[in-house]
């Protein structure tokens, strides 16, 4: 299995919306570990064309990483918690709580498109003709007929989860191993179901419990940043080490301009858990944006995310780090404008 024999115990985390590029896993894999391409927010000839340029990069396996809409999640309670009238009416309200911040960025807020499904069915037929080494899920349990379908074409299939309970349901699906994501994670939380209030047991606890509850292999991420914790997490159960945050200022990856600034910024001292940005909980550096809205945001994917994305567009544009989605994990500091093969050597030093 691709996971338990890498030639280093690191995984390059799929990182949407930028960071991730073709370069990016291809040097991650090159470097002896498994890069991952993300696939989420790309439409399937987006996704397509990402995977070709690994391809034609590297001969080593790497991973797909997608989002599940809801439509496909079978973990999450249905109907939802948040749903019908009340949703558009929580998203509308949100909406204009957003439109003077939007108004002064020269920004005109989105739509909330609840019915976007990330392109999935196209995307999933992707992995599957291009027989990608790997696919990852993350935001939900996709069935476990579509499990199979992807297994069926030679691809390992992994799911994202951040609690025992969710592990307990992805191995009900016979995947072939689990993405264990701690509270220290940079970007947004894996909960299979988006409303949930996540686990705040730290990664060593989380990869503890799922390993004594689940006999699959574990691939463990969030806020590992230096040597020592990553061997730590490897001696808590963990097959291998994800790694985003560390990798968003290496020279491959295609991290936004003013988010590579923000994460060198001694200004910013803090990362927050928020729904601000998309409605999902996601960790960033601290800023206005968070300052301002943090608690007002209802937990509703994308709709939310497709609301605030113009107003975060815009303040990329004006290099304003106060109003963009500066992810990060806890581990942000040690993040360095390195080379990749530079970031996995070091960090698996002591594995
Ligand atoms: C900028 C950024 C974007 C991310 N995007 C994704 C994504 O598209 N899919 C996914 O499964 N995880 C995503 N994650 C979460 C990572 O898979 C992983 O859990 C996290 O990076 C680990 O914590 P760390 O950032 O502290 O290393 C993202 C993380 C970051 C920092």
């Amino acid at each position: 299995m691709v996971v338990t024999e890498l030639d280093v115990p690191i995984v390059g985390a799929p990182m949407a919306g930028g960071p991730s590029t073709p370069e990016l896993a291809a040097a991650v894999s090159d470097a002896g570990g498994l890069g991952f391409l993300a696939g989420g927010m790309l439409d399937a000839p987006e996704l397509h064309e990402q995977i070709a340029e690994v391809w034609s990069r590297t001969e080593r396996p790497f991973g797909v990483n997608l989002f599940v809409p809801a439509t496909a999640n079978v973990y999450a309670a249905q109907p939802r918690p948040l749903d019908g009238p009340d949703r558009a009416r929580a998203v509308g309200e949100y909406r204009e709580r957003l439109g003077p911040d939007a108004a002064r960025l020269g920004a005109e807020l989105g739509e909330a498109r609840p019915e976007d499904t990330d392109d999935w069915d196209r995307k999933i037929d992707v992995v599957i003709e291009e027989r990608v080494p790997v696919v990852s899920f993350t935001f939900g349990l996709p069935s476990a007929a579509v499990v199979h379908e992807i297994q069926r074409s030679g691809t390992e299939v992994l799911v994202t989860v951040t609690d025992v309970d969710e592990a307990r349901a992805a191995a009900t699906h016979e995947v072939d191993g689990l993405c264990v994501q701690g509270p220290e994670a940079g970007g947004h939380r894996g909960t299979l179901d988006e409303a949930k209030d996540p686990s705040t047991d730290d990664l060593i606890g989380l990869v503890e419990a799922v390993r004594a509850a689940v006999d699959l292999p574990i691939i463990a991420a969030g806020g590992v940043s230096q040597p020592q914790r990553a061997a730590q997490v490897r001696l808590a159960g963990a097959d291998a080490i994800q790694v985003g945050t560390l990798l968003l200022l290496t020279p491959e990856a295609g991290t936004h301009l003013v988010h590579r600034r923000a994460l060198g910024d001694p200004a910013f001292t803090e990362t927050a858990v928020t729904r601000v940005f998309s409605g999902r909980l996601a960790r960033s550096l601290t800023n206005d944006f968070v300052r301002a809205h943090d608690g007002h945001a209802p937990a509703a994917y994308p709709e939310v995310n497709h609301v605030a994305g113009p107003l975060r567009r815009a303040a990329a544009a004006a290099e304003d780090p106060q109003w963009f989605a500066l992810w990060a994990g806890t581990g942000w500091r040690d993040a360095r404008p390195v080379p990749t093969a530079v970031v996995v050597r070091d960090l698996a030093a002591s594995l």
